[in-house]
């Protein structure tokens, strides 16, 4: 028999691929990193061939073994990686057949189509729950910083602008809320991976007698009670970049949380508000300035969300238009996969240590939050209570924000007759409202910032983010 060009696919070929071919279309650069995924699935594959007899045991023990040791060449740095064999798989078959003859036998009833689709829903389960602890890693420094300014209470910002006293703790949670939806997405998305689509083969599932429930339970894709999940067409299970696209989707969105709690990390921290100091750890300096202390940590959080869009939208371009079912195109689909896990695993690091080492400025705060026209929609109520409409009483405050403005003076060093003169329900009690204890204590509802409401939140939020 004639020796072939390229050993697993050269047999119809005349000449070998150019090196810039090679070069070009080599993905084991990037994919590599499959190698875990790409060899427990080939043990999976070749333990169920074993299973309806188109190998043997001993050929199976064979492979087996061999994969372990390929395993461990790899972990160890010892593994030559050969780009011109294109990617993982051929990297690892390869490297197989160097070892044992039986490897030969080994991508019987497979394609690399289903390979990869079954490397990467791997993956994904793995990477979706890596994610996830991360995650909870940055909820629970924000839950501790919480805990340690249970006291502090700052301004709530609408367009930027004082609106009213929340506690601090209240914007903490805010945040955890935030990740927690990043948290359900991604277990969402590692539900989803939960499909064996080995052996789907190239586009149409193969003629030799395979349990495609036996492999899918080998690779643990089963449901709550054991029973296998395997996907149901074999076109779709190589084509479907779905999950790509929502991990991207998850990835991105983490992004677009993170770039905006770094967002009010750097308002809180600049000269101008000064109502947190960032840690040295996660400052730099300028060359140029001695005095300067930036948070460029913060900063990169919002860069890198960018980036995370980026990704997703080079899968959603890659993807759109793509005719059934597979296509090399496909290919593609890695880098900007891989790249999403990566950064978004960093971002999710950095942050929890900006937040562990963060630290409120209480005299700040507390200056900031005492402003009195924070509680102006307090007095509104105060009059709404009183039986006025609430139209009326918030024409009737803004009078009175106004006079106090004109005047240079504080809302509450207002006396009762100039008041009473803006509206004559104003009465006498007007100024109890700018208690700001008492304002927070009346906040009581479910989701308010009230006192009695952030001690509940703490209690759920512990147990939780236990
Ligand atoms: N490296 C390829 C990829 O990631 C594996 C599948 C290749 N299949 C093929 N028919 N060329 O898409």
């Amino acid at each position: 028999m004639a020796k072939p060009i390229q050993a697993t696919w050269g047999g119809r070929f005349k000449s070998g691929p150019a090196d810039l071919m090679l070069k070009f279309s080599e993905s084991a650069s990037f994919d590599r990193r499959l190698a875990p995924f790409d060899i427990i699935g080939s043990k999976a594959h070749s333990a169920m061939l074993a299973h309806v007899g188109l190998i043997t045991a001993r050929e199976r023990d064979e492979i087996h073994a061999g994969l372990d040791e390929i395993l461990a060449d790899i972990r160890s740095g010892r593994f030559v990686w050969d780009s011109r064999l294109e990617d993982v798989h051929m990297n690892i078959e390869h490297a197989l057949a160097k070892r044992i003859p039986a490897a030969t036998k080994l991508h019987t009833a497979r394609s690399r189509n289903d390979q990869v689709a079954t490397d990467m829903r791997l993956f994904f389960k793995y990477a979706c729950a890596a994610l996830g602890v991360k995650v909870l890693g940055v909820q629970r420094a924000l839950l501790a910083v919480a805990d340690a300014n249970r006291s502090v209470i700052i301004p709530g910002y609408t367009h930027l602008q004082r609106a009213q006293p929340v506690y601090a703790s209240h914007h903490l949670f805010a945040w955890i809320e935030m990740l927690e939806r990043d948290r359900t997405r991604l277990s969402t998305v590692a539900d989803k991976a939960n499909e064996s689509p080995l052996g789907s083969g190239a586009v149409a599932g193969t003629t030799l007698p395979i349990d495609r429930e036996f492999a899918a339970r080998m690779l643990r894709f089963v449901d709550r009670r054991g029973r296998p999940r395997v996907t149901q067409n074999s076109m779709d299970a190589v084509a479907d970049r779905d999950l790509f696209i929502e991990f991207a989707s998850a990835c991105a969105l983490f992004g677009v949380h993170i770039s905006r709690i770094a967002e009010d990390l750097i308002i809180w921290s600049s000269s101008e508000f000064r109502l947190v100091e960032l840690p040295d750890e996660f400052c730099t300096g300028s060359s140029l300035m001695p005095q300067k202390r930036n948070p460029d940590a913060c900063e990169l959080l919002r860069g890198k969300a960018a980036r995370l869009q980026g990704n997703l939208q080079t899968l959603l371009s890659l993807v759109k238009g793509l005719p059934m079912a597979y296509n090399r195109d496909l290919q593609e689909d890695k880098p900007p996969v891989f790249d999403s896990f990566d950064q978004s695993a960093i971002c999710a690091d950095v942050l929890e240590g900006t937040v562990r080492g963060m630290s409120f400025n209480r005299e700040r705060c507390a200056a900031a939050a005492s402003d009195p026209a924070l509680l102006a929609t307090d007095l509104a109520d105060y009059l709404v209570s009183r039986g006025v409409p609430f139209r009326e009483a918030h024409h009737a405050v803004g009078a009175v924000v106004a006079l106090a403005e004109r005047k240079g003076c504080a809302i509450p060093d207002l006396s009762n007759a100039e008041v009473n003169r803006l509206h004559p329900r104003f009465g006498t009690r007007w100024a109890s409202v700018f208690d700001l204890d008492r304002a927070l204590s009346m906040r009581k509802g479910t989701g308010m910032p009230g006192p009695s409401q952030i001690a509940r939140q703490f209690g759920r939020w512990r147990k939780i983010l236990r």
